[in-house]
């Protein structure tokens, strides 16, 4: 091996970085309005269910797989199965994982680009620098290539320095910073007019809207992304966790810490919609339902930062850079996941598989910009809508069929003497084995029919 493997300081360091991976853009511009349009506190504690019902025990799947072997997802899933056939099968859906990660990174650094050139231009403007300011937030191509790469330069940058002095000290600043950020800018918003009206739009439960089937399964999917599943992120990170560690619980507290902040930002995202509506910001669609996603973000928020004046500067900026640091701390999480496999599978240092798995996804960004209007949505349907999911059910059907049951017993003993009286021992392997893949593949027959 071209170099020994990292592993994460601290139990902390391992929490912060996997719930850094798991808290991104999908958290702050998805969660709070498909909570606020779908039943509010009624869809809040369904959702809080699933994520903990379903996608903790694939988050567990993915986790225990990378500890117990400790290696990449290509390599680990080529290893789990005794017989040869079922071993390239592994390697095959670890290569999958790989291309997934790969495209995910691909289309995400361009949106978080944007994220960098908002943040950049309110500063920038009130600075007098205007035209700089208004070219980094209008959409062109030049903009787009320069902002993705800016964005993969630092993911880059990041990932060179490794699992201990560059994704677990990054993510020790970042994270804390990222809480905090969120949480003081929902404190202001909610000393405004109109941020009651949608605080109770967040919170008011409507159960009916919440049993319909069709909302169900997009909690479901949402969920299954938000927690980065079935790409080898995950299993790459629980490779770097010590045998010491207690994979369930450490997992369960990712899954609390993403969830939770996906419920903090609806605090943030849901007041401020209807300050601006309180100040003459359109903030629906023809339809009725609440703006969402992009046009949220680029739209209504700079809307309603504009009404603002100079606070507005100031708030504009804080959000943004917000966004940047939940993008950045997932996008590592994505790039590690090619870089591991180079450097243990090809023997390439660090440094070289860095820039070689960074210089390819660049690339293939470049690509997706100059070609925006054909590529970008394709790119996202492929790998979240169709890939992620069913990489998830290959990867818990390697867990709960083709990984022996003694096998599975010792890694949960590594650090826990009692682990066969645990109520995760009596439930979870079952579960991984029947009811993750049928859910999941009931999500992904229901999206490509
Ligand atoms: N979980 C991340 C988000 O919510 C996205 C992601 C998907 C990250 C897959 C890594 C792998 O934005």
């Amino acid at each position: 091996m071209a170099s020994p493997r990292g592993e994460f300081r601290s139990r902390l360091g391992f929490i912060l970085a996997a719930a850094g991976s798991a808290v991104g853009l999908g958290n702050i511009w998805g969660f709070p309005t498909q909570a606020a349009s779908n039943g509010g506190a009624a869809f809040l504690i369904t959702y809080l269910l699933l994520a903990f019902v379903l996608a903790y025990p694939a988050l567990m799947a993915e986790l225990l797989i990378g500890r117990h072997t400790h290696r990449n997802m290509v390599m680990a899933l080529g290893s789990l199965p005794k017989r040869n056939a079922l071993a390239s099968l592994g390697r095959l859906t670890g290569i999958g994982g790989l291309i997934t990660a790969s495209m995910i990174l691909s289309f995400y650094a361009i949106v978080a680009g944007w994220m960098l050139g908002f943040a950049a231009s309110y500063p920038l403007s009130a600075a007098g620098m205007a035209s700089t300011g208004d070219w980094l937030v209008t959409f062109s191509s030049p903009r787009n290539l320069a902002l993705m790469l800016l964005f993969m330069i630092l993911t880059m940058a990041v990932v060179l320095g490794g699992v201990e002095d560059g994704i677990e000290r990054w993510s020790r600043r970042l994270m804390p910073l990222l809480i905090a950020t969120l949480t003081a800018l929902a404190l202001y918003v909610l000393t405004l007019e109109g941020a009651l009206t949608g605080l109770k739009i967040y919170l008011l439960p409507d159960f009916e809207k919440v049993l319909s089937g069709d909302l169900l399964i997009d909690a479901l999917g949402s969920a299954f992304f938000s927690l980065s599943l079935g790409v080898g992120t995950m299993l790459i990170y629980g490779s770097y966790l010590s045998d010491a560690e207690n994979v369930p619980s450490v997992g369960a507290q990712v899954a609390l810490v993403d969830v939770g902040i996906a419920v903090l930002a609806g605090f943030l995202i849901l007041p401020a919609m209807y300050v601006a509506d309180a100040r003459g910001v359109p903030i629906f669609n023809d339809a009725g339902g609440l703006l969402s996603e992009d046009t949220l973000i680029f739209t209504v928020l700079p809307a309603l930062f504009e009404t603002m004046e100079g606070a507005g500067t100031w708030l504009a900026t804080a959000f943004f850079a917000l966004m940047s640091i939940a993008a950045l701390t997932s996008s590592i999480s994505m790039l590690e996941v090619p870089v591991a496999y180079l450097i243990e599978r090809h023997d390439l240092s660090r440094r070289n598989a860095t820039l070689l798995a960074g210089g390819v996804i660049a690339g293939f960004s470049a690509l997706i910009v100059l070609n925006f209007g054909t590529l970008f949505g394709w790119v996202i349907t492929i790998s979240t809508r169709y890939s992620q999911p069913a990489l998830g059910i290959l990867i818990c059907i390697f867990a709960g069929w083709l990984w022996q049951r003694d096998a599975l017993l010792q890694e949960l003993k590594k650090n826990d003497v009692d682990a066969e009286q645990r109520l995760f021992w009596k439930i979870w392997p079952l579960y991984v084995k029947w009811l993750c893949p049928v859910i999941i593949g009931v999500i992904l027959a229901q999206s490509v029919l």
